[in-house]
């Protein structure tokens, strides 16, 4: 069920080193190309670093990498993204690629494979470090594995605010 599904899944910050199985990326990339984007302009560019040489260029400028073997780098095309007339400072960029990986978290999940939502890189650095083209500005990016034997998930896992203090009914 997508409750238990949704609710099982946690940030896993030490991987066994384990590449995701072929099947099971497919299903998760697949899950990805799926999901609804702003006027289904669908920007994003989804790299999948598995070789020796993209895992190492990603771990020199990332320091959340946590010994996966697969990772995925999110981005979006800026010639692609839609921009909401009504706002100019809104575009649709960091919202779409954000749905992707979100329906490619969850499809993890639903593989046995774990994950962890990674922001904390400087996006300059991992254009540079993957030569990324220049309408090309990564997002988000995952790191997929297996958890290592004992890996439990963190304290803020379970810090949840209460529901009256997040959902306001009007
Ligand atoms: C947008 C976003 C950015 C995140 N960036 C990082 C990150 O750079 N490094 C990291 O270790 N975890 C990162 N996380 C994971 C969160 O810290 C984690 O999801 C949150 O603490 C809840 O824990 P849980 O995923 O185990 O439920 C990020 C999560 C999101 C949604």
């Amino acid at each position: 069920m997508f409750s238990d599904l949704a609710k099982a899944r946690f940030s896993v910050r030490k991987f066994d080193g384990r590449r995701v199985p072929k099947k099971k990326l497919q299903k998760i990339l697949e899950a990805g190309r799926v999901a609804p984007t702003a006027k289904n302009n669908q920007p994003q560019k989804v790299y999948v670093l598995e070789s020796k040489e993209a895992i190492e260029k990603i771990n020199s400028v990332c320091s959340c990498i946590y010994g996966a073997s697969t990772v995925l780098v999110v981005c979006y095309d800026k010639n692609l993204i839609w921009h909401n007339s009504l706002d100019e400072k809104v575009n649709s960029g960091q919202i779409d690629t954000s749905i992707v990986l979100t329906h490619m978290m969850l499809a993890a999940q639903e593989e046995g494979v774990n994950s962890c939502w990674v922001c904390y890189f400087n996006p300059k650095e991992v254009s540079q470090a993957l030569n990324l083209p220049d309408n090309v500005v990564p997002v988000s990016l995952m790191p997929l594995g297996f958890a290592c034997e004992g890996v439990v998930p963190s304290p803020n896992h379970t810090s949840i605010r209460d529901a009256e203090e997040t959902i306001i009914r009007m």
